[in-house]
């Protein structure tokens, strides 16, 4: 048996399956709701990636403003012409629905000094949960580097402007559900 050009073939082999492998990334969050910021790292993270799993986090310990099926509509509707994109929601554990979708990299958004050490511990944390799985970090554009969904949220509650903060669509979203809660 001649072992070079097993060698030979199988490596050939492998590289092929990676040149033509998907680039595939999961982006977690509550996004509740979707923010300007979170699409900017999205289209970021599709310069990188060629699929990239949106995970909406269903957490039954927390009160969101959206359902998770609502958090899940509006981004699909904001990149109903992405085809690179698939939103999904999930529960459990991170590192499992990461592995589940058959991917390896997690993208994350870095704000500012703040956020570092919450997503330390996070990434810290879901290393030790599953070593083949990285964290990526992106940082938005300087002008999201302020914006959350809380934020977002307690300024449209105030009466507040949104232009420029969140999708028009997010905008009409969270005036209705404003109204709602406040009949
Ligand atoms: O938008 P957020 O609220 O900062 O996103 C946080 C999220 C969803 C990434 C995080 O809460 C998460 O991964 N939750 C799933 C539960 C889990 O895996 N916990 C252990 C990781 S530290």
């Amino acid at each position: 048996m001649n072992f070079d050009n097993t060698i030979n073939t199988s490596t050939s082999i492998i590289s092929y399956a990676l040149c033509n492998m998907e680039r595939k990334a999961v982006y977690p969050g509550s996004f509740d709701p979707i923010t300007n910021g979170h699409v900017d790292i999205i289209e970021r993270g599709l310069k990188i990636f060629d699929r990239i799993i949106v995970a909406v986090l269903e957490n039954p310990k927390k009160q969101p403003l959206f359902s998770t099926k609502e958090r899940v509509r509006m981004i699909h509707d904001i990149f109903s012409d992405q085809k690179r994109i698939e939103v999904q929601s999930f529960d459990g554990l991170l590192v499992d629905f990461v592995r589940e979708n058959n991917a390896t990299i997690v993208i994350r958004g870095l704000r500012a000094i703040s956020d570092f050490e919450y997503e330390f511990q996070m990434t810290l944390m879901n290393r030790k949960l599953n070593p083949d799985i990285e964290t990526l970090f992106m940082m938005p554009n300087i002008s999201y580097s302020f914006l959350s969904s809380n934020l977002v949220k307690e300024v449209s509650m105030l009466g507040g402007r949104l232009t420029d903060l969140v999708p028009a669509e997010v905008e009409k979203k969270l005036k209705k559900s404003i109204q709602r809660t406040h009949l």
